[in-house]
């Protein structure tokens, strides 16, 4: 048996997981030529990471000029403190190319929102997924495995699915029934989810407005197809929450949750938009997250079948025969390894953007009001100063207790924007991960090269085609 935090050498092979660390073939980027600029931000809103030179990958803050606009990457642990948490009141408030991006959809809920309205509702959200209640929804986490798992059975042995289709599935299910409760139904939640996914693949991920002079950004555009999937979630989430505010409905919800504090604390006046717009930002910001994650750790897993048999090992000693439960995660301590250092490689928001209120200095650069500051967990994350073997998959690294330098590894930020829902998805991740990897081992499809890309969240390009394999003895 292979000891679980000390595999034997020979196979801790060197994984270079894809690290896309690119010169580019220009050298004008950071020079202010307009053409060079230009050609910067198209790559970026194409594909982020396309942009990243080898110098970045320092432990520093740097700045360039895009058109009149200062972009500031702060990639040292210290810098970046100072940013989150010790001025956060100057650095809280989003870009105006996420504000712009996500207003249509989300209003002014959580993710979006600043100043007194975030002060306000963060509590209010933070306490419906804190930590306390993840418990409550472990058998929801499971269960929706189990049905992944049964219908991949029966799809037979080697058969192929596309892993990003179905972790995008199963992490929409399960935060469909915690948010919304098991009475949504089936069509209604699957129109949910494709309005999500349409709404950000019809939106503009580069607001050039804000490069070319307005602090505030410009409009998105309201094309009738946003219009369309915009129309769909709003109407579908409001018909839950009047249900809810007439007494119907799940009461163990987020939704009701929601309602009922409402009804506690009426100074917080949350009509049925504000409700809405809380219920479509924590459907939104924890789906897709905990999606990215596991097609991840089933790319990592593939390509490390010795870290993959101490996975099975340990789902084995721990759980048997019987399904993986909440009350196991806890010992699940190599699940955990897995996915914490799956969120190290490929952490599912790869750039956290901010727009500062005031001018400021960060590190030894001046920065001005309404600059765009960009912490880049995609590159931080793989700071050869700050992690030893960078590219390497090493999910030792977080095993007994170890921990990294603080403020080196935030896949779910840090300081008091921290992800409220930090644990909901943590739990969500290794809990999945065991359910599905007790039954089946994951292969990426032979021949496909996997490519980084992304929008919102950091994805497989095109998604994950891998082959599904019954383990032997199940
Ligand atoms: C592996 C899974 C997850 C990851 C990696 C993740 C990561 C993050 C990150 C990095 C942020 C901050 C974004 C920024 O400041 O620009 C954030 C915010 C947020 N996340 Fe998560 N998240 C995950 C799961 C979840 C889940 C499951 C929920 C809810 C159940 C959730 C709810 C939220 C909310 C509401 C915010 C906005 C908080 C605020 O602005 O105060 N997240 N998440």
């Amino acid at each position: 048996m292979l000891s679980l935090f000390n595999p034997p050498i020979d196979t801790v092979e060197r994984l270079d997981t894809a690290s896309r660390v690119f010169e580019p073939a220009r050298t004008d980027y950071y020079q202010g030529r307009s053409g060079g600029q230009l050609q910067r931000l198209m790559t970026a809103r194409k594909d982020f990471l396309a942009v990243w030179r080898q110098g970045d990958y320092r432990d520093k803050v740097s700045d360039l000029k895009m058109f009149g606009r200062q972009v500031v990457i702060v990639n040292s642990p210290e810098a970046i403190k100072y940013v989150v948490a010790t001025r956060h009141e100057n650095f809280e408030r989003k870009t105006p190319q996420m504000r712009r991006a996500l207003e249509y959809l989300l209003g002014d809920g959580l993710f979006i929102s600043d100043g007194e309205t975030w002060k306000q509702r963060r509590p209010l959200v933070s306490d419906i997924v804190h930590k306390n209640r993840v418990p409550a929804f472990g058998p929801i986490m499971t269960d929706t495995s189990l049905e992944l798992v049964r219908r991949w059975e029966e799809l037979g042995d080697g058969a192929t699915v596309n892993a990003l289709h179905e972790m995008a599935g199963l992490t929409a299910e399960i935060i469909s029934r915690s948010v919304f409760g098991n009475d949504l139904g089936e069509d209604a939640a699957a129109a949910v989810t494709e309005g999500f996914t349409s709404y950000q693949s019809l939106i503009d991920s580069i607001n050039l407005g804000y490069f070319l002079g307005f602090d505030e950004g410009l409009p998105q555009r309201r094309t009738p197809s946003l219009r369309r999937s915009v129309k769909r979630i709003h109407t579908i989430i409001d018909r839950v929450i009047e249900d809810h505010l007439a007494g119907k409905g799940d009461h163990n919800s987020m939704v009701d949750l929601l309602i009922r504090r409402q009804s506690r604390n009426p100074e917080l006046k949350l009509d049925v938009v504000a409700l809405r717009n809380e219920a479509a930002t924590i459907f939104m910001a924890g789906h897709e997250t905990t999606a990215a994650t596991l097609t991840w750790a089933w790319y990592l897993l593939s390509r490390a079948p010795w870290i993959e048999e101490l996975v099975h090992q340990e789902i084995d000693a721990v759980c048997g025969g019987n399904a993986p439960t909440v009350a196991d995660v806890p010992k699940l301590k190599w699940c955990s390894a897995v996915i914490e250092e799956t969120l190290r490689l490929y952490p599912p928001v790869p750039i956290l953007a901010r727009q500062n209120k005031q001018a400021d200095r960060i590190g030894s650069i001046d920065v001005k009001k309404s600059s765009l500051i960009m912490i880049v967990p995609w590159i931080l994350h793989r700071t050869p100063s700050l992690f030893d073997r960078p590219n390497e998959f090493l999910p030792e690294r977080f095993a007994e207790g170890k921990r990294p330098v603080p403020y080196s590894y935030i896949p779910f930020a840090s300081g008091p924007r921290v992800c409220p829902g930090l644990q909901f998805g943590l739990t969500e991740s290794i809990l999945c991960l065991a359910v599905i990897a007790q039954r089946f081992h994951v292969r990426v499809k032979e021949g496909h090269k996997v490519e980084p890309a992304c929008r919102l969240t950091l994805r497989p390009k095109g998604g994950l085609p891998v082959t599904l394999h019954k383990r032997r003895g199940l």
